[in-house]
């Protein structure tokens, strides 16, 4: 074996055991919780749009072949939509174009994210996972109006 082929491969090894640590000293060192869905939490049955207040709502997001319910929200420039997101059938996905919204849609459990609309305009929801025949025509719309 080449000596710098070895060299490559013990740094290498080096790198990846320092890697591990890493992550086990923070997962039991620091007590970071590794990202999760919510467990024991209870999915809904039908999606819907609440309104806590002005320029704050709560989305329920269900997802199933191939649409989304609700399939349209709308919510003035400047809200904070708390979006909670299930599945009644398979896995699907859901990005929400222009954010940093990209959540998968697990049956039986439930993934959230929070967004905040600070630009009026159309915002296209897409999914991302390949759930069968009609993925390629999921989609929702976010629309946020001007105030
Ligand atoms: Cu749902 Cu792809």
């Amino acid at each position: 074996m080449d000596r710098y082929e070895k060299l490559v491969l013990q740094i290498s090894t080096v790198l990846m055991i320092v890697f591990a640590a890493g992550v086990a000293w923070s997962v039991f060192g620091l007590g970071v919780e590794l990202p999760t869905c919510l467990p024991g939490a209870k999915p809904f049955a039908r999606g819907e749009l609440i309104k806590h207040a002005d320029h704050r709502y709560e989305a329920h997001y269900l997802a199933k072949m191939w649409m989304y319910e609700p399939a349209e929200i709308e919510v003035p420039e400047g809200s904070t939509v708390d979006i909670y997101l299930t599945s009644s059938d398979v896995v699907h996905g859901f990005n929400i174009i222009g954010t940093n919204v990209n959540l998968m849609a697990v049956p039986g459990s439930m993934n959230r994210a929070t967004v905040t609309f600070d630009r009026p305009g159309t915002f296209q929801v897409v999914c991302h996972e390949y759930c069968g025949l009609g993925h390629a025509m999921m989609a929702g719309t976010i629309k946020v109006t001007e105030e």
